[in-house]
């Protein structure tokens, strides 16, 4: 039962049956048939222990052999299988990384995010860099170091969110403006300064113009000689650059902020075509930011000498700006996150505001 005739013929079949295999199922059949517990090659080692010398050793050393050629044949095919299977993956799975990106519609830059944006361009380019303050403040930093004291009027009309007192008696507040960033910076810096800060501001306070929570950018530059006209010049270079326009027309208005002397608010020409604003022409004015000479006691409460420092202060309501420049009509809807709107007004994330290239 283990002559070599009978071997070669036995081999020829198992080798042929495997070349032939179809598919990895039939060769595992196969193999139990040849290799498995009970298969062919299994059966004929279990009679060598009835030979007996000489003839059980060369028949097991044939069998030895046989197995281990029907093994390596074995492996081989499923190496075949295995590779087709790859090819017909990879055929069917190939990616045309030369095709263009889906045309869904991916998110968009927030209109607050891009006015912002735009305007560190415009300062940075005016050789102003960016400075921050954090936005739960100290009574100190928010009023007594801007010259508003206790019992200033100006306290309640910033509609102050006040946190619970501390130990001490003492309550911290969401910032009601970006003012206290002065101060910071003067604590900091030496003059010359120019920074802008801009950042989210809080006051209790809801309606169409009005949201809690809101978007200023402070400016504030200080030296030995910076005057009333170096105020003007630069928020009126700032305008036609934010505005995009040759001229606008601007008024300064006399007004009254506790840490500036004199303060001004500022006004932008506009005029009204179909309910829509047309800014920078026409004879009705938009109130769009406040500014000063920065008061000597704020100077003096950030650790410089009035005698010898001075400068000018001025806060634009960025979410206030930007509802001027791209028409849109209501400040309560860039905060409530309606996908539709936010589609409407929202700008491309691969076209970043610069002034080479055009801010908008
Ligand atoms: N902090 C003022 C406000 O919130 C704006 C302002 C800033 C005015 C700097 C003058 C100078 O209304």
């Amino acid at each position: 039962m283990t002559d070599s005739g009978e071997l070669t013929a036995l081999r020829d079949e198992l080798i042929s049956a495997i070349d032939g295999a179809g598919d990895e199922a039939a060769l595992e059949a196969l193999r139990v048939s040849a290799l498995g517990k009970k298969g062919a090659i299994s059966e004929r080692m279990k009679g060598l222990g009835k030979l007996d010398g000489e003839a059980r050793k060369a028949a097991g050393q044939a069998l030895n052999k046989l197995k281990d050629e029907v093994g390596s044949a074995i492996a081989a095919r499923q190496a075949d299988f295995k590779a087709a299977a790859l090819d017909e993956r990879l055929a069917t799975e190939f990616v045309d990384v030369t095709l263009p990106a889906r045309p869904e519609p991916a998110g968009t830059i927030h209109p607050v995010s891009q006015v912002w944006e735009e305007v560190v361009q415009i300062f940075a380019d005016l050789g102003f860099s960016v400075a921050e303050g954090p936005h739960i403040e100290t009574d100190w930093y928010n009023f007594g170091a801007l010259n508003i004291p206790d019992d200033h009027p100006a306290r309640q009309e910033h509609d102050t969110f006040y946190l619970n007192p501390k130990e001490d008696g003492t309550r911290m507040v969401l910032r009601t403006h970006t003012s206290p960033v002065q101060i910071r910076t003067m604590e900091t810096t030496q003059p010359p300064i120019r920074i802008i800060a801009p950042g989210r501001t809080f006051r209790s306070d809801s309606d169409q113009t009005h949201t809690p929570m809101f978007h200023q950018v402070e400016g504030l530059v200080l030296d030995e000689s910076t005057h009333l006209g170096h105020l003007k010049w630069c928020l009126e270079e700032f305008c036609k650059a934010f505005f995009e326009l040759d001229e606008v027309k601007m008024r300064f208005r006399a007004s009254h902020f506790p840490f500036t002397e004199p303060s001004m608010e500022v006004d932008i020409g506009c005029s009204w075509v179909d309910g829509q604003v047309k800014i920078g022409v026409g004879d009705d004015w938009l109130e769009i930011l406040g500014s000063g000479m920065v008061h000597p006691n704020v100077i003096r409460a950030g650790g410089l000498d009035p005698e010898k420092i001075q400068g000018f202060a001025f806060g634009v309501g960025i979410d206030r700006i930007a509802m001027l420049k791209y028409g849109i009509p209501d400040l309560r809807a860039f905060f409530e996150s309606d996908l539709r709107w936010l589609r409407h007004y929202g700008f491309s994330s691969l076209q970043r505001p610069n002034l080479a290239g055009g801010l908008s």
